[in-house]
């Protein structure tokens, strides 16, 4: 197959089952590699879907600038899109961005503007999206993606993701993902409803996240969590949702690694926690789970045991036992935060 440009590469991912992180009771985890896509993520979708609509109404010009806040994947996928259709792509972050996500993006020719002066929170999110702002009224021809509140996120997820799930997977009881600005979730739920109302949907969000409006606190993993319900979460379309502590996502990616040769990030490991624990209590049933990025974003930090020691990471790992499979799995069953199910979460929002 020859392709006319890197960006025709985006999509057609594997869906690859799970061997060994099984349930044990007829259940089957299928897990679909968004590591796949050229730039490394899911995001490459996502990002692609936003430029493309903004191409089509004359929202981003030819010879425009692309501008964004973000210090990972968003980033790599937009520099990637930049240098393949030639736009000046720059990518607002701050000094706490992976070492990794800094040398990707140079290499494809973006530009870098790095915010260093925190809010009163210690947070980097606000200062960001206001040096966005101030960008984007500078600089003429500016677009500004805004994967949190641009609709055409998760649209292209009902439209793209979703429908090649479909075709790929002929019948599954149940959809796990990973919320981070819920556009995979949502897009992809949205469609599911309509054309398989009987998938159950499961949100996979950090223990400590406000996305689904539980009380913000810390987390650690990279990828998902935010600290306000972000605009393209679609609340009614996610059944269930799954917190995932630190311990339980980061265990899960590394033996998705050891035991299945499968290298995917933390919130892949989030998702497969997620979906061990539904396919416990679902005996027989069938599970996707999306895994939106790859392990070689995290060599230098969840797979190194030095740096997870550093963070006090690694005890509550060894406590529990789980680095070992066994283990790991008896885990999931009972996991540190039960799943909360809609009708809950409806009741208790009043
Ligand atoms: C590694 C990783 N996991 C999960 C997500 C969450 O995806 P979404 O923004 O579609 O909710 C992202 C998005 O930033 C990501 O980069």
């Amino acid at each position: 197959m020859i392709y006319d440009n890197v960006l025709e590469t985006v999509g057609r991912t594997p869906v690859v089952r799970l061997r060994r992180i099984t349930a044990g009771n007829g259940s089957e985890i299928l897990v679909k590699l968004e590591s796949f896509n050229p730039a490394g993520s899911i995001k490459d979708r996502t990002a692609l879907g936003m430029v493309v609509r903004a191409e089509l109404d004359g929202r981003l010009k030819p010879d425009g600038t692309i501008i964004e806040s973000t210090s990972g994947n968003m980033g790599k996928a937009l520099a990637l899109i930049g240098a393949a259709r030639g736009y000046r792509v720059i990518l607002v972050t701050d000094p706490k961005a992976p070492r990794s996500m800094v040398e990707f993006v140079r290499a494809l020719g973006a530009e870098l503007e790095i915010v260093d002066t925190p809010d009163e929170n210690g947070g980097y999110q606000r200062p960001r999206r206001e040096r966005v702002r101030r960008l984007t009224g500078e600089i003429p021809d500016s677009f500004w993606p805004d994967q949190y509140n641009n609709a055409d996120n998760a649209a292209t997820h009902a439209e793209q993701t979703a429908r090649e799930l479909l075709a790929e997977v002929d019948s599954f009881d149940a959809l796990v993902a990973a919320v981070g600005t819920g556009g995979h979730i949502s897009g992809i739920s949205a469609t599911l409803k309509r054309e398989k109302p009987r998938v159950v949907t499961v949100g996979v969000d950090a223990a400590g996240s406000a996305a689904f409006g539980f009380p913000v606190g810390c987390w650690a993993m990279r990828g998902l969590g935010i600290a306000w319900p972000p605009g393209n979460l679609r609340h009614e379309l996610v059944d269930q949702v799954q917190l995932v502590t630190d311990h339980e996502g980061i265990a899960t990616s590394r033996m998705l690694a050891r035991s299945e040769g499968l290298l995917v990030g933390e919130s892949a490991g989030a998702a497969v926690f997620g979906a061990l624990n539904y396919a416990h209590r679902h005996p027989g049933s069938r599970i996707v789970t999306m895994c939106p990025d790859g392990g070689a974003n995290y060599f230098g930090e969840s797979f190194d045991d030095a740096w997870l020691r550093e963070r006090g990471l690694f005890a509550p790992i060894a406590a529990n036992g789980l680095d070992r499979l066994d283990r790991l799995i008896e885990a999931a069953a009972d996991p540190v935060h039960p799943p909360v199910h809609r009708a809950d979460r409806v009741a208790e929002s009043g």
